[in-house]
């Protein structure tokens, strides 16, 4: 299968040492990892502190936009962070992260985070994040990042949404 086209995009992005880079699997930017909440994460109110959590989520962000693109990347934007209910201090944190889908130099990465009770083994679903990553070369922007190819059910319905979100995106960028 080969990379979903995007009519509101160049045909294929040519890498900046030589021609085009082939298409990569979702798959293969999947990322997770996991982090036991501690006593010094904790908010006034003794759960997990937000701040905490949104460094996790930019980090394994990251590392999947790195997978994907295989050079420098950083964050251009959080679009969006949900916090659906609290942490307690001592459970543990899941978080989930790979490419929505890639643009020219950008990268819209999804991350779902789940947290598990280590005494019932309950585990929920307790953020989930959009976030954009731009890949970098010491000239500028790197627009030479293969595209990606989304296979399964949930990964094109991520894919096409995050097409919408990025045209919202654009729109208000423009309006500013
Ligand atoms: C992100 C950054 C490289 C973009 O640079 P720029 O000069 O605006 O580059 P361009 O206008 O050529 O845009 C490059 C891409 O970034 C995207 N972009 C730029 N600003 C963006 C923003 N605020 N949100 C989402 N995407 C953005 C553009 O849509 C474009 O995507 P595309 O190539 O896929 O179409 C630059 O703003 C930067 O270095 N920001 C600081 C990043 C950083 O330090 N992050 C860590 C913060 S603690």
């Amino acid at each position: 299968m080969t990379g979903f086209s995007d009519p509101t995009l160049p045909p294929a992005a040519a890498s900046p040492s030589g021609p085009a880079l082939p298409a990569r699997p979702v798959r293969d930017s999947y990322f997770e990892y996991s982090e036991l909440t501690l006593p010094n994460d904790a908010n006034p109110l003794g759960t997990l502190f937000g701040g905490k959590l949104m460094q996790w989520v930019d980090l394994a962000a990251s590392i999947s936009a790195a997978r994907h693109a295989r050079c420098a990347v950083v964050t251009a934007s959080i679009d969006s962070l949900t916090f659906l209910r609290p942490v307690k201090i001592g459970q543990l944190v899941i978080l989930k992260s790979a490419v929505n889908r890639v643009f020219r130099s950008s990268m819209e990465i999804g991350v779902k985070v789940f947290v598990e009770d280590l005494h019932t083994g309950d585990v929920q679903h307790v953020s989930s994040a959009y976030l954009t990553f731009v890949a970098i070369t010491e000239k500028g922007v790197n627009a030479g990042i293969p595209a990606v190819t989304p296979e399964s059910d949930e990964e094109r319905r991520r894919y096409e949404e995050a097409g919408q979100r990025r045209a919202y995106r654009l729109a208000t960028r423009l309006q500013r």
